[in-house]
């Protein structure tokens, strides 16, 4: 399984630093051998040597240049950083940034071979607006992505459970996991409101490959937690096989 922590615009340097150690101390002890992502403010990004992977909450698409605010791959490659994050509710809704940009910021770097996070979710009057309406919303975010793109993780994100402590119920969330299953068989994570509280049982759900966690991940021993609920998850579902 594949957990991964949007740390969004916390912590300092240092306290990356020490929470990336902590994280990496913690999965070497137990022996987790799932997918372990961190992606940290910009101005925290950082080599990493270890299981955890440290990926980068967003980059324009080039590897330099005049781009006022941003970063390219040049900055990126400073710290071997090969994971981005592309198209998080809060880029695509507070950042304005459009399904084409995202396109375009897409192509560049599945030519480069990075490891893409692609987020999709429907806003709440969407998703009030009844199924049908809610997957032709989601169905556009997945236009002009490369849904077969070997380096691709999607995460379903629904903007209104982001943050908010809502989240949807989990027949909802197996029954959407389902859906999106249908437009690509990439890795599907759930993002959205997931604690220590919940994490067992949507990690546990059908077609929910892992989880994307933002608040909750701030306390770095709540998310070893999550690492450890899905690294038990994996051995008891290789039990039954
Ligand atoms: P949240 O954020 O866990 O705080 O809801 C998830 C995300 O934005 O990826």
């Amino acid at each position: 399984m594949i957990i991964a922590a949007n740390l969004k615009t916390n912590f300092t340097r240092k306290e990356t630093e020490k929470y990336v150690n902590e994280l990496e101390s913690y999965i070497q002890t137990k022996n987790i051998t799932q997918e372990v992502l961190v992606f940290p403010a910009m101005s925290s990004l950082d080599s990493h040597d270890g299981k955890v992977i440290i990926g980068s909450q967003n980059a324009y698409a080039t590897q330099n240049g005049a781009f006022t605010g941003e970063i390219g791959t040049e900055q990126l490659e400073e710290f071997k950083i090969k994971t981005i994050l592309i198209g998080h509710s809060e880029r695509r809704h507070i950042l304005g940034e459009t399904q084409e940009e995202l396109v375009k910021k897409f192509n560049f770097y599945k030519e480069l071979g990075f490891k893409i996070v692609y987020c999709v979710g429907e806003p709440l009057e969407v998703r009030e607006s009844g199924n049908e309406k809610m997957m032709e919303y989601i169905s556009t975010q997945y236009e002009g992505i490369d849904t077969n793109y070997e380096n691709l993780i999607i995460a379903y994100e629904p903007v209104w459970a982001i943050g908010t402590g809502l989240t949807p119920t989990s027949e909802d969330i197996e029954s959407i996991h389902t859906d999106l299953k249908n437009k690509s068989k990439a890795p599907l994570l759930y993002g959205g409101s997931v604690k220590v509280t919940n994490a067992k049982e949507v990690l546990s759900l059908n077609n929910v490959n892992g989880i994307l966690v933002g608040s909750a991940a701030l306390y770095v021993e709540h998310f070893c937690t999550m690492c450890n609920y899905a690294q038990e998850i994996e051995n008891k579902n290789k039990e039954n096989i």
